[in-house]
């Protein structure tokens, strides 16, 4: 018994915990009605006259450790836990850093919601693709430079299979699958063999649209890019068409804005001509109608083509495209 005794006592010393119910349970163990130390103080009537004071000491030593160790467990426990009457709430939080789009996401983002409100449907399609989608369909005759090795990162010749050199192949891709009417816009990633510049970089992104229907004549293309370029670079815009050539379209043209930074009046940005190239654009060529089964008396059409990175160059006044391949945060974060 003396030794049962010394035991608990030594049970008592190491026993640890953070844990109120812990505490409570250990409490009940020892000092509750039925505890150790209450049924230790009932035996002591059994206990042999010339061990009763030996026997009385330990058991009063194991009581008052007991009662030690809980009033010590408490006290911890209650230090531990948080004093609402300390807490300041008025303190600020501390800050997430988020992060933040891309600038070349963030002018995707805003041409694909005004073409979207104008009912433009998006379509996507392979960053690798043959020679067909990118080029015959489009009406390139079989000798034109674009084809030339300078500019198109060939995977496979004969068969060609190529990285697409523009998003104009998304415009076949949709003509495979739907009839007329079509009215989509393509945003996407497209690759030119290009020395790497401030001005040119063989990755590059664009934002192809196509609409076809009955009908529509040059002044349906006139007005949607009218729409697009104020929505886009604000109420004053101007907009400008040069007649140009592109194998697809026919007539083509190339669209200027008055220039974002001196509103026309001539400044560095625009070389002091007053105006910005921002795409190129035309009537569907009636051959890439036929070449993609598009009954080229009934419908027509017009497409056009632009840069993301030259428009958010232009918006945000970026003078180096390779800015937006580096992923400098300094640079992203500004966004
Ligand atoms: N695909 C042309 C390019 O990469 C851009 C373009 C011009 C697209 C005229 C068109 C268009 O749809 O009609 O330079």
């Amino acid at each position: 018994m003396i030794d049962k005794i010394k035991e608990l006592i030594g049970e008592v010393e190491l026993f640890k915990t953070n844990n109120t119910d812990e505490v409570e349970k250990f409490r009940i163990k020892f000092l509750g009605k039925k505890g150790e130390v209450a049924n230790f103080f009932t035996q002591f009537k059994n206990i042999p006259n010339d061990k009763k004071k030996e026997f009385g000491q330990l058991v009063n030593q194991l009581k008052n450790s007991s009662l030690k160790k809980v009033n010590e467990l408490l006290e911890n426990l209650k230090k531990n836990s948080v004093d609402t009457n300390k807490l300041d709430l008025s303190l600020p939080g501390d800050s997430y850093k988020l992060g933040s789009r891309h600038p070349i996401s963030i002018i995707r983002n805003e041409i694909i919601e005004i073409f979207t409100r104008l009912g433009f449907t998006i379509s996507e399609g392979p960053e690798i693709e043959d020679d067909w989608h990118v080029f015959s369909a489009l009406n390139f005759p079989e000798e034109h430079p674009a084809r030339d090795m300078q500019d198109t990162f060939f995977i496979e010749k004969n068969p060609d299979i190529l990285l697409r050199t523009h998003t104009s192949s998304v415009q076949v891709r949709v003509m495979d699958k739907q009839q007329a009417p079509i009215r989509t816009i393509s945003p996407g990633r497209v690759f030119r063999n290009e020395a790497i510049s401030a001005r040119a970089h063989c990755i590059f992104h664009q934002v192809e649209g196509l609409y076809i229907d009955e009908n529509v004549s040059f002044a349906d293309l006139k007005q949607t890019l009218f729409y697009f370029a104020k929505e886009l670079f604000g109420k004053d815009t101007k907009l400008r068409f040069r007649p140009s050539f592109f194998p697809f379209t026919e007539p083509s043209a190339e669209v200027d804005i008055s220039c974002t930074l001196c509103g026309g009046k001539g400044c560095n940005v625009c070389k002091y001509t007053g105006w910005l190239e921002i795409l190129g654009c035309g009537m569907v060529d009636p051959n890439v109608l036929e070449s993609n089964n598009i009954d080229n008396e009934k419908y027509t059409g017009f497409a056009f083509g632009m840069g993301i990175e030259r428009i958010a160059m232009l918006k945000y006044g970026i003078k180096d495209l390779r800015l937006f391949f580096e992923n400098d945060i300094r640079f992203l974060e500004q966004f």
